[in-house]
């Protein structure tokens, strides 16, 4: 990665303002997506559109831009983040002439509401700061795109071949490359981008669903998840959740024979085939589905490496891909897998279909489940993964024992 330095001059101008940019963010934010979209409605059909309108995503862009940059000069910080961001931009298939256009609507913003406390010194450390950041990340990307062989948002179409409904609330779809060709490996716990173009609003839009079969068996596959969503109370309040545009359509309208298109396979969040260490893999809800493409992997690739595999859900009736985790662990010895239901239905039975009852309580579990050399990664809601994460700290395992897929804003955890 370029190790981008911010000059003298600047320094003091970015340090200064980061924390009142931050308490503006919000307001900044809304600012820049509002000028971005009013001079270029093209991006619409990039951006997340629902989770713009929810206030959800009011947060993410620009606050991400400014605690990168103001992180500029500390690349241990930066360098697990931008790898982060790269995966995602890709998979959207950003493109290098995007930065430009992103770094001058957020200095606007950045004007608009800062006013005549914004002078030109501040703005110009801001838009240097900007251009490195943008120029360590547009070289990054540029690499990834070669990698995949593809031109920045370039898609392939590929054919459901198999629909295959997995609990109430998730569905399979088996994917092939419409043109006959062998889809690319991948590795496990990678994503795709799935473009579906929305009618009522006149979108295309992209979502990121992860590959939840092993790789290299004539198939992509995706479990995706209904979002029913949920009003929020106060209008554009954080808890604001709207219905799965995509994935609803993709669960009503899409069946065998239908072509869509996807992004190459994306994603950092990735199983280590010559790590050795017993694999342990935590998840909740569809946080499951890239656990079973490792899972099915690490079964195919090392078949001696232990695997336990602790899992949290409402009940029986939300348990996508059940029967295929039991199957793996009768016929693999070295499979154990520990589950949790909130709230038990009344045919589900202790012990046989899950193993504890309410939320999943790592401090009660013994050492064989989350052994002290284990190799951990972890996947579902935020709340969720952060419990997780301090039980298992609390019980001795290292922080680079663990590997999380962590979403948007959360990001910003890892920095100042
Ligand atoms: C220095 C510049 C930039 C930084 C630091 C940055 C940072 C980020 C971060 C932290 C995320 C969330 C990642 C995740 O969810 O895992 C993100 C997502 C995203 N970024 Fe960037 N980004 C930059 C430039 C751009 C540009 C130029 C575009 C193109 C228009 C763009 C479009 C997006 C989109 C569409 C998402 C997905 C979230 C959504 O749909 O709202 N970003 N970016």
């Amino acid at each position: 990665m370029i190790s981008p330095v911010l000059s003298a001059a600047s320094r003091p101008y970015i340090a200064a303002s980061v924390p009142v940019l931050r308490e503006h963010g919000v307001t900044i934010t809304r600012c820049f997506y509002q000028r971005l979209f009013a001079a270029h409605p093209e991006l619409k059909n990039i951006f997340n559109m629902p989770n713009q309108q929810s206030g959800t995503q009011q947060q993410a862009l620009a606050s991400a831009i400014f605690a990168y940059a103001a992180n500029i000069d500390n690349p241990e910080a930066l360098a697990p983040v931008i790898s982060r961001i790269v995966q995602k931009h890709v998979s959207l298939g950003i493109r290098e002439e995007h930065y430009p256009i992103v770094g001058k609507h957020l200095l606007g913003a950045i004007a608009e509401i800062l006013g005549a406390a914004a002078i030109p010194e501040l703005l110009a450390a801001w838009a240097e700061a900007y251009g490195l950041l943008a120029a360590a990340l547009i070289a990054e990307e540029r690499k990834q795109y070669q990698a995949h062989g593809v031109e920045p948002g370039e898609y392939r179409s590929v054919t459901v071949v198999r629909k295959q409904k997995e609990s109430d609330s998730v569905t399979s779809f088996y994917l092939q490359a419409t043109d006959g060709s062998t889809l690319p490996s991948f590795q496990p716990g990678q994503y795709i981008s799935v473009a579906v173009n929305i009618e009522q609003l006149a979108l295309r839009q992209l979502r990121q669903y992860s590959l939840s079969d092993a790789p290299d068996n004539g198939h992509w596959r995706i479990s995706v998840k209904r979002e029913p969503g949920n009003a929020a109370t106060d209008g554009a309040a954080a808890g604001a959740h709207p219905a799965g545009l995509v994935s609803n359509l993709l669960h009503d309208q899409y069946q065998e024979g239908d072509v869509l298109w996807v992004s190459p396979p994306c994603g950092d969040f990735v199983l280590q085939q010559e790590d050795r260490r017993p694999l342990v893999l935590i998840s909740a809800g569809v946080g499951v589905t890239p656990m079973m493409s490792m899972l099915h992997s690490s079964l195919q690739q090392s078949p001696q490496r232990p695997v336990n595999f602790l899992y949290a859900t409402l009940n029986g009736r939300h348990h996508p891909l059940k029967g295929e985790l039991n199957n793996l662990r009768r016929r693999h010895g070295q499979v154990r897998s520990h589950i949790a239901y909130e709230k038990p239905a009344d045919d589900d039975h202790l012990q046989k279909d899950y193993q504890q009852q309410g939320y999943l309580q790592l401090a009660q579990l013994p050492d064989v489940l989350l052994p002290h050399d284990g190799s951990y990664f972890l996947c579902g809601p935020a709340p969720f993964m952060q419990i997780q994460r301090d039980a298992l700290l609390a019980r001795g395992v290292a922080e680079h024992q663990i590997q999380q897929e962590v979403f948007g804003p959360s990001l910003l955890q890892h920095l100042q």
